[in-house]
């Protein structure tokens, strides 16, 4: 192997930056070539493919987003999108990839490899934590530390007004954000779809006999809840409870944006220059992560159908301190 691409794709994550600075610096540190394929794989099928130097990385470990773009490519499922895609890696002599991303990039990827033999390697990029094979994804930690603290500044509103305040997050299918978040904001109670008769216990929640009266109340919905958002929670609980003031917020893409933590720093460095030692090693098809701080390799296979759950401790946790 000489020359290796790296890409990002699919939603944005702080610390994305970071992750492509240490793959950038690993590989050249052994001796390799480094290409930046702009936009995921849509840069790969318009043949948007940049030379990466050591200094092409400066000054950005501090940065969110991502600095090679993103995208979701919709030609890319298609056939003859990867046979583009395929000869334009080519024609930069590209012999491995790194894809930082999702599920659907590391989908991407497996197809490629099966098709192509193209050695891929995947790292976790994502906000929702949801990705198997990991503790923690890249742009997590920053995620819940910026939904945090809006929640803190809505705390402060809800209390001088004596409001409920529902509060929205992204996790897409998953209720990571949320459970995390909710119990880190002193929230009442959690919305989210890997629990879903918690619905009932935060309806209960406003009557419940002994309950000490507080007169505001912070309530967490994860956005992937089948049961409907903050705003289908909203009109249900104003049903039940017209005396209750009741405002909602959803929080949306703020929290994929700003300055990675320095937990995501870590996490991103330390992924990026393991993902380039494992293509060294001959590895392909395979996700790295971490688990328990150690290195950790996924087969692509395993790591889209795999199901990371949230913890049941974690919900119990919430519901215990939410009394
Ligand atoms: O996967 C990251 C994520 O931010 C999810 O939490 C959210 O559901 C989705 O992406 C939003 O995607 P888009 O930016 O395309 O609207």
């Amino acid at each position: 192997m000489k020359t290796i691409g790296v890409y990002t794709s699919g939603g944005d994550a702080p610390g994305m930056n970071a992750c492509v600075r240490a793959v950038v610096r690993t590989a050249i540190f052994y001796g390799l070539k480094v290409k930046g394929i702009m936009r995921g794989y849509e840069g790969m099928i318009h043949n948007e493919i940049i030379d990466l130097e050591r200094q092409s990385v400066a000054n950005i470990i501090q940065r969110g987003g991502t600095f090679l773009k993103t995208a979701r490519s919709k030609e890319f499922m298609t056939s003859e999108g990867r046979k583009k895609a395929y000869e334009n890696l080519k024609k930069h002599n590209i012999d491995g990839l790194v894809c930082i991303g999702g599920n659907g990039s590391y989908t991407g990827a497996n197809i490629f490899n099966e098709e192509f033999g193209m050695p891929c390697v995947g790292l976790p990029g994502t906000i929702d934590n949801d990705l198997f094979g990991t503790d923690f994804t890249i742009g997590y930690d920053t995620a819940i530390n910026t939904a945090l603290d809006s929640i803190d500044r809505i705390r402060d509103t809800a209390h001088s007004h004596e409001r409920v305040f529902i509060v929205e997050v992204m996790g897409r299918d998953s209720g990571f954000i949320a459970l995390d978040v909710a119990i880190a904001g002193g929230a009442e109670g959690a919305l989210i779809p890997e629990d879903i008769e918690d619905w009932d216990k935060v309806i209960k929640h406003f009557n419940r006999p002994g309950k000490r009266k507080k007169s505001f109340s912070i309530i967490v919905v994860a956005e992937g809840d089948e049961r409907g958002g903050a705003l289908v929670l909203e009109k249900r609980l104003k049903e039940l409870y017209p005396d209750l003031k009741i405002r909602s917020t959803i929080l949306g893409h703020v929290q994929r944006g700003g300055s990675p933590s320095a937990r995501d720093r870590i996490l991103a460095s330390r992924l990026g220059s393991e993902g380039v030692k494992a293509l060294l090693d001959g590895k392909q098809s395979i996700t790295v992560g971490i688990i328990s701080n150690e290195v950790v390799y996924t087969s692509f296979e395993e790591a889209i159908t795999g199901k990371k759950t949230v913890s049941k401790d974690m919900i119990e946790l919430a519901e215990i301190l939410a009394i």
